[in-house]
């Protein structure tokens, strides 16, 4: 993946991303000359399959028969997919299309669908959010990725993450994926707890930030129990109790306020 990865210099492609990703060389013997197309093995998870010839593209049926013999059915062997499992049972889905029109390599041949939800569903560059390896539930981004938009240099509104001793993911927060029901698709369970926040088009109430049992967004992963206001078992003082503004400014600010003091101190040691 270092040539194939972003970042490499050869066209970029995602490994076949089933629960856990496969190996390219599942798939590829780039070694030896295989007589199919783009160098895929003549055997694939023990199956013989013909697949195209190093200069012609493969046939639809070379992808799938609806026998179980095509490169997209011989590994299906679970028998528990909708369409195409190696046994020839599943039923028929976009029957003699090219598979991969659909399921592009570049996506690691997930089903077209899984397009981000609404406001990033246009993204067709699933790599713009996606590491190898990270198309699974639950899954913790790089951050690197996010800022890329939201970061001062990108188009996206400028977030920063929360600044505890080191920073968090915002996937720790945020699932931009999937219909979350929150407001800003914030993750219905973060750290373990179940917590409710607003609707995607209702602001959350102040109690849903913090209600001083432990229960709110702001409470739940401060589990230290070190605070002076709000931690996760409802210890800690009230503070700005009630307020909104309060609670969700300093996750953006807090770091602005650190610039701007020691910018300030600098300053003045320079004087
Ligand atoms: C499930 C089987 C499978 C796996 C796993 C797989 N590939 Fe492929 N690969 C294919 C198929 C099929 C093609 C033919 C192109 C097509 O049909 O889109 C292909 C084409 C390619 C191409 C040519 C792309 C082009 O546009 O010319 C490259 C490069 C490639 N694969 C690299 C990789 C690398 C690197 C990995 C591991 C990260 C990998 N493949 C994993 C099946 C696979
Ligand atoms: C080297 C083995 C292998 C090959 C070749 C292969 N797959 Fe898969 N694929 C799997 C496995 C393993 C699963 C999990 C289900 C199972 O075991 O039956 C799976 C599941 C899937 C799923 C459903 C899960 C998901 O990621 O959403 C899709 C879609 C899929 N494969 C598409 C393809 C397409 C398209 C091709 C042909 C380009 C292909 N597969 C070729 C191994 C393979
Ligand atoms: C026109 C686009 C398109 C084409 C072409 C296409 N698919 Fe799909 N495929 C989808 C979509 C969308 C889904 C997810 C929704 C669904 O399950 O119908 C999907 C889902 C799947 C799944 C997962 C089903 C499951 O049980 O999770 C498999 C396996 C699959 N396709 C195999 C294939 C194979 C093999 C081919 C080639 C014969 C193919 N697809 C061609 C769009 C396409
Ligand atoms: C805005 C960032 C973003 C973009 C763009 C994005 N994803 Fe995701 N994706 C995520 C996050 C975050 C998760 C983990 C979700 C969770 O917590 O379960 C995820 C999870 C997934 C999963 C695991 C199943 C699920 O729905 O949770 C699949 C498959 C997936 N993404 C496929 C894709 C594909 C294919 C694309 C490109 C068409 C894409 N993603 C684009 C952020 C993104
Ligand atoms: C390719 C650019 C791009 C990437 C990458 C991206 N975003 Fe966004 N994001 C946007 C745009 C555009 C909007 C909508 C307008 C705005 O807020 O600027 C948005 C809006 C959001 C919103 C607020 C709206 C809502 O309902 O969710 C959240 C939260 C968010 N993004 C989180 C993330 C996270 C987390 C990641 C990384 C996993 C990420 N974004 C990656 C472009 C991007
Ligand atoms: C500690 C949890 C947490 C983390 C970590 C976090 N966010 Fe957020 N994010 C929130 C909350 C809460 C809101 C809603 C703010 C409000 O409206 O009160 C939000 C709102 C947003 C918005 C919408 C801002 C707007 O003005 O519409 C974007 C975009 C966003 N987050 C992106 C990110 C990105 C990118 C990261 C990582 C760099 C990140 N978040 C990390 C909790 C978090
Ligand atoms: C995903 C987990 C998580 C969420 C959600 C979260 N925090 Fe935190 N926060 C932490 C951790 C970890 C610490 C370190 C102390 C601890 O563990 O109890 C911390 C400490 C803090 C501190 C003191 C340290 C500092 O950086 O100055 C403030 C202030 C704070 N959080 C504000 C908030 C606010 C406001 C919200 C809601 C928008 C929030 N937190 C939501 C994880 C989280």
């Amino acid at each position: 993946m270092s040539c194939h990865g972003p970042a490499g210099p050869a066209t970029t492609v995602e490994t076949h991303h089933t629960p856990p990703d496969l190996n390219c060389t599942d798939c590829h013997n780039p070694m030896n000359p295989t007589g199919n197309w783009k160098h895929i093995k003549p055997t694939v998870d023990g199956a013989v399959i013909a697949f195209g010839t190093p200069t012609t593209a493969p046939t639809a049926i070379q992808y799938a028969d609806e026998a179980g013999n095509g490169l997209c059915e011989v590994c299906h062997d679970t028998l528990t997919l909708t369409y195409y499992n190696s046994d020839g049972s599943g039923l028929p889905h976009n029957a003699g299309s090219i598979c991969t029109t659909c399921h592009t390599h570049p996506t690691g041949f997930v089903p077209p669908s899984s397009v981000a939800d609404v406001p990033h569903e246009t993204i067709t560059d699933c790599t713009l959010c996606h590491d190898d390896g990270t198309y699974v539930d639950g899954a913790t981004l790089n951050n690197v990725k996010c800022l890329g938009c939201h970061g001062p240099a990108g188009p996206a509104t400028t977030v920063e993450t929360h600044h505890t001793p080191a920073d968090l993911n915002c996937t720790d927060c945020h699932n931009p994926m999937n219909v979350t029901g929150t407001w800003k698709h914030v993750k219905p369970t973060v750290d373990g707890s179940l917590i409710t926040f607003g609707t995607p088009t209702t602001a959350p109430a102040a109690g849903e930030y913090a209600d001083g049992l432990g229960n709110g967004l702001c409470e739940v992963c401060h589990d230290t129990l070190t605070l002076d206001y709000y931690n996760s078992d409802g210890s800690g003082f009230p503070h700005n109790d009630g307020s909104v503004a309060q609670y969700v400014q300093p996750v953006i600010r807090i770091r602005e306020d650190l610039y701007r003091q020691s910018y300030w101190q600098i300053h003045r040691m320079r004087r």
